[in-house]
């Protein structure tokens, strides 16, 4: 069984359905209203959970009533809690959703996760010495990022940075990571790369080894020294959501089997993510997984 470690935000998602995005100033009606569990470090703890990796998640909520719902949802999933820490007189994250036109916009207010310190990630040293794979994104403050990263490296043991939500970082930092697994948009802003710059000269140019999304385009990777583009799998999208957490947590679940075999099981799991409403709503099990890969068989 794979041990992730998974620092990152936890956040209450406010989803609004709607026919179309409104245009600036503009008020339109919408189709329906849910709140459901998010954050890009919950999401990627409950995706490594359902993959059945053994899951221990650093990140913080508030201590209002949405902290509490995030919190047991988080034990439902089997994650394990004792490095989330519970902030006084603080909001929990929030995420308002608009889901639209097969695509979404999010603003998110971070709250408790402004609150996540280096020192906490510190205090789960024993967690991340056990890890196979640890994961991080950007919902947290840069310095936790950099602490995070500095942690895995002085342990010895692979730390993924989703550098998601987008902004740039520096260098030294990036070069710590053993992944940087941006889409298109964040690639941008990490190496300023523009839209039609090829992965060949992405790859030897990124401080550390990329593994580049593309949406329903699947993923590009680096194998010795080639480019190589694995293809997304074709699924009805709902709701895309949390695509890039189950891409993320799959990585790091399956990175003992090869980053080839690691890449092609992370484009089946997001695939299978956004068939359903909701950041972890279609996040598959392992059972899941294996029989949507069984279904779709390499073609040689
Ligand atoms: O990656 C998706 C997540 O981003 C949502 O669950 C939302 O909470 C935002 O953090
Ligand atoms: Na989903």
């Amino acid at each position: 069984m794979a041990r992730v470690v998974v620092v990152g935000s936890i956040n209450m998602d406010l989803v609004t359905l709607a026919p179309r995005f409104p245009a600036p100033g503009e008020t339109i009606l919408g189709e329906r209203f849910l709140t459901v569990h998010g954050g890009k470090g919950a999401n990627q703890a409950v995706a490594a959970a359902r993959l059945g990796a053994e899951v221990t998640l650093v990140g913080a909520v508030g201590d209002d009533a949405f902290g509490e719902q995030l919190r047991d949802g988080l034990a439902r999933e089997n994650v394990q809690l004792e490095h989330v820490a519970r902030i006084a007189n603080c909001s929990s994250g929030t995420a308002s959703i608009t889901v639209a036109e097969g695509d979404n916009h999010i603003v998110v207010v971070p709250g408790a996760n402004a609150q996540v310190t280096p020192t906490q990630i510190e205090a789960a040293q024993r967690a991340f010495e056990k890890a196979d794979a640890i994961l991080v994104q950007m919902e947290i403050p840069l310095e936790s990022v950099e602490a995070t990263l500095r942690l895995g490296q002085r342990v010895g043991k692979p730390v993924i940075l989703n550098p998601a939500p987008a902004q740039p970082l520096p260098i030294e930092w990036l070069k710590l990571a053993r992944y940087l697994t941006p889409n298109q948009h964040e690639l941008a802003i990490l190496l300023g790369a523009d839209a039609h710059e090829d992965f060949r000269s992405l790859m030897h140019r990124s401080p550390a080894p990329l593994v580049l999304t593309r949406g329903g385009d699947g993923a590009w990777f680096r194998e010795e020294d080639e480019p190589v583009h694995q293809s997304g799998f074709k699924v009805d999208v709902i709701d895309t959501t949390g695509a890039g957490d189950t891409f993320n947590a799959a990585l790091a679940v399956f990175l003992h089997e090869g980053l080839a075999s690691a890449v092609r099981k992370a484009c089946a799991a997001a695939a299978l993510s956004v068939t359903r409403l909701g950041a972890q709503g279609g996040m598959p099990t392992r059972g899941e997984l294996d029989a949507f890969l069984a279904a779709h068989p390499i073609r040689l």
